[in-house]
């Protein structure tokens, strides 16, 4: 697996004092708010069980899958419902978690079908930003760090559903899907 690594470009410190800074500035900004973040599956876990840590206020927690990827390397921009969210979404200030905003049509596409169920406000937190990428207007709120547009795995992170288990953020070698 280690192999497969180009370079690591964060490494667990760095991560953890990303998720840290993030999880303070969070629980600042809603502290007078009702928190529900919820986590886009099944990049975003392994993010969402660190940063929920460094919430120090109220908060309840759920879970959405959606696939836009279907296993390469680029977005197909076709993006499906797989699982649904649990919770009805009236009266809470929703934080979308997700891993990675690329090319923002996942972030879109759950917006555009959350905004009906009137949720109080809806903000995304997102680890990695690749701007270079973007082909829809969508911006974070929350970014843990800008990266360049390189395929990255790890730290729930995967390709065709692997390396996810990785303690770190590193590019994929190019010559495995080139
Ligand atoms: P978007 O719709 O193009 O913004 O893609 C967002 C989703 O694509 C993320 O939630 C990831 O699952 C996946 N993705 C985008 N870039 C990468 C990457 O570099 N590595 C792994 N997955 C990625
Ligand atoms: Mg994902």
């Amino acid at each position: 697996m280690l192999d497969d690594v180009e370079k690591v470009l964060l490494n667990p410190e760095q991560l953890s004092e990303i998720v840290k800074n993030l999880g303070k500035k969070i629980s600042e900004d809603y502290k007078d708010k009702n928190l529900l973040m919820i986590s886009i599956l099944k990049g975003s876990v392994v993010f969402m069980s660190d940063l929920m840590r460094h919430i120090t206020i109220p908060c309840q927690i759920d879970f959405m899958s959606v696939s836009s990827y279907r296993g390469g390397v680029k977005s197909s921009g076709v993006v499906k419902i797989l699982k649904d969210l649990d919770i009805p979404l009236e009266g809470f200030d929703l934080l979308i978690v997700e891993d990675i905003l690329d090319s923002g049509q996942t972030l879109s596409y759950i917006t555009k079908i959350l905004k009906p169920r009137r949720p109080r406000s809806i903000k995304i937190c997102t680890l990695l930003d690749k701007p270079m990428a973007r082909k829809s207007s969508i911006q974070a709120d929350y970014v843990g760090t800008n990266i360049p547009d390189e395929f990255v795995i790890g730290y729930g992170l995967d390709y065709k559903e692997e390396y996810r288990n990785l303690p770190f953020v590193g590019v994929l070698k190019p010559s495995l899907y080139s």
